[in-house]
């Protein structure tokens, strides 16, 4: 299909497997190191790299009590005059010495992450804010049965962790695509 395993970090391996982290544990930068095992926010996986993957594959061997939450823009949401802040406001992505700057939306693509992205301006502050409000109106994906898989399509939908204090065994399998170019 042209899909192509896409690395986090440098030192990752492209099948990765995820627990969850406190604080103190977690890796500088990441989710964990700001949220440690509480809820995440909406989130893009990989919104630190300049193209972030197209696709996300989450597994899971086990079943778990912690949903998985998915969040989608409606029609409605792209026509909001909120949607401007998302094009326009302009957010600092910290990526150590690879720094730079972007917007959340891009057409019909986001990118948010609020581990790595600082809003810079006005416009951002409301974008920022309008994905923390887009919490509220998340859908729980639910890991009820044992070998269940997720697909994610990570430059439409945003996803987040649901608090695992519960569950700090919790483990989970991602795997990272970019869809090569003409393979669409
Ligand atoms: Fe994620």
């Amino acid at each position: 299909m042209g899909w192509n395993e896409v690395t986090f970090r440098r030192t990752d391996p492209p099948v990765t497997s995820l627990r969850p982290l406190d604080t103190a544990a977690a890796k500088p930068n990441s989710l964990s190191s700001r949220y440690g095992m509480g809820v995440q926010p909406l989130h893009t996986d990989g919104a630190h790299l300049p193209e972030p993957p197209d696709f996300v594959l989450l597994m899971m061997e086990e079943t778990s009590q912690v949903p998985t939450l998915l969040w989608k823009a409606k029609i409605i949401d792209y026509q909001r005059l909120s949607y401007l802040d998302l094009q326009h406001g302009v957010f600092l992505v910290n990526n150590g010495g690879e720094s730079f700057f972007r917007t959340a939306a891009s057409g019909l693509d986001l990118c948010y992450d609020p581990g790595c992205m600082d809003p810079c301006d006005e416009r951002s502050r409301r974008a920022a804010a309008f994905f923390a409000d887009a919490a509220k109106s998340a859908v729980e994906h639910h890991w009820d049965e044992p070998g269940k898989v997720l697909l994610i399509n990570n430059r439409r939908v945003l996803h987040a962790r649901a608090a695992a204090e519960s569950e700090p065994d919790r483990e989970i399998t991602r795997i990272a695509f970019s869809v090569g170019e003409g393979s669409e």
